[in-house]
């Protein structure tokens, strides 16, 4: 057997079918420009990200079992170590069919009628060799799983997008480093100011709250420093924001593996994440570390958000 990664992960795993068309979706319609398929899925991307930037990293979901799968395939071509996973005959991926206007904005229709999660009985002893543990919305239904990890002493980071009920709210608290789209963050708290969200989530068993919102940036708030914080964006051309998320979660995975500190992560997977969205689907413009640092160095500074101020609205 290969040495564990240090970072796993398990959740969506896609294929998208994506087509680019020439005019903003708010036209309502646009002719298509070119039409692609590529793998995605928030947990796959953040993985392939790790393995871009240099890291280790392993997906531990359910894989079918035909060594010639192409999800399989695809991991393994990205970099991504796939022999700790467990196999099942019927485990497929999620479908995706994304249309992405002309101003790099995409809308994504899933079918997640796939076997996602992974096995309740996942080793404890590969559990121990990792540091870091990536979950998404899925892990409602390896719940134990998580726990199992977050009591281990991994690091668990939380991609939730969408509520499965009480569950999510059991995984959301077992998630020490919650990073969440700004929209869902909303809606699983009804507050509306990234302020007023920010510290809905906070608890003291968090080591970070990160809520990220696309152009505008980040708001953070980590155990290890006081206050509020928006990270403004890094000025790119997008092409196709696609995976900007998956691509930010999996960046800050391997900047926590390398000991940064919550300003750091944040600014590390921004950059990262910036740079996913000059190319095109989720994994064309991974980076690679070199490229993260060289942005870095231009990096905005971030600033502080005072909670007693709502922030403006910053849209949905
Ligand atoms: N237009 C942009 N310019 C600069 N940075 C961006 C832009 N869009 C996204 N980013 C970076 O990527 C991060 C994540 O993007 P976003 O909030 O859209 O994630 P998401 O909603 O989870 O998307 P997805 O699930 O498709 O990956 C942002 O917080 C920001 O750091
Ligand atoms: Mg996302």
């Amino acid at each position: 057997m290969p040495a564990v990664p240090s970072i796993l992960g398990f959740g969506a795993i896609a294929i998208d079918d994506i087509v680019y068309v020439d005019q903003p979706l708010s036209a309502g319609k646009g002719k298509v420009l070119q039409s692609a398929q590529a793998f995605g899925g928030n947990v796959a991307t953040a993985l392939a990200a790790v393995a871009r930037l240099g890291g280790s990293a392993g997906f531990v979901g359910w894989l079918a079992s035909a060594e010639d799968d192409a999800v399989l395939c695809d991991l393994n071509a990205s970099g991504v170590e796939t022999a700790f996973a467990p196999r099942h005959p019927r485990a497929r991926p999620v479908h995706s069919r994304i249309t992405v206007g002309s101003d790099g904005d995409r809308f994504i229709a899933y079918d997640d009628e796939a076997m996602l999660g992974t096995a309740p009985d996942f080793p404890d002893e590969v559990l121990s060799q990792a540091s870091v543990l990536i979950v998404d919305s899925y892990a409602i239904g390896s719940i134990e799983v998580v726990a199992r990890a977050r009591d281990l002493g991994l690091g668990v980071l939380g991609d939730i997008e969408w509520s499965g009920g009480p569950a999510t709210e059991t995984l959301m608290a077992l998630c020490d480093h919650l990073i969440l789209p700004l929209g869902f963050a909303r809606t699983a708290t009804g507050r509306r100011s990234p302020a007023e969200v920010l510290d809905a989530l906070w608890s003291p068993s968090r080591s970070a709250v990160v809520l990220t919102d696309g152009g505008r940036g980040v708001y953070y708030r980590g155990g290890d420093e006081t206050g509020l914080w928006h990270l403004p964006p890094h000025q790119v051309e997008v092409v196709d924001s696609t995976g900007a998320g998956d691509c930010f979660h999996g960046a800050y995975a391997y900047a926590l593996t390398r000991g940064a500190d919550t300003a750091g992560r944040v600014a590390y997977a921004a950059a990262a994440a910036a740079l996913s969205i000059t190319g095109r689907g989720g994994r064309e413009a991974l980076p690679t570390g070199d490229q993260v640092e060289r942005l870095l160095a231009s990096a905005n500074a971030p600033s502080p958000v005072d909670l007693k101020y709502a922030q403006p609205d910053t849209g949905t």
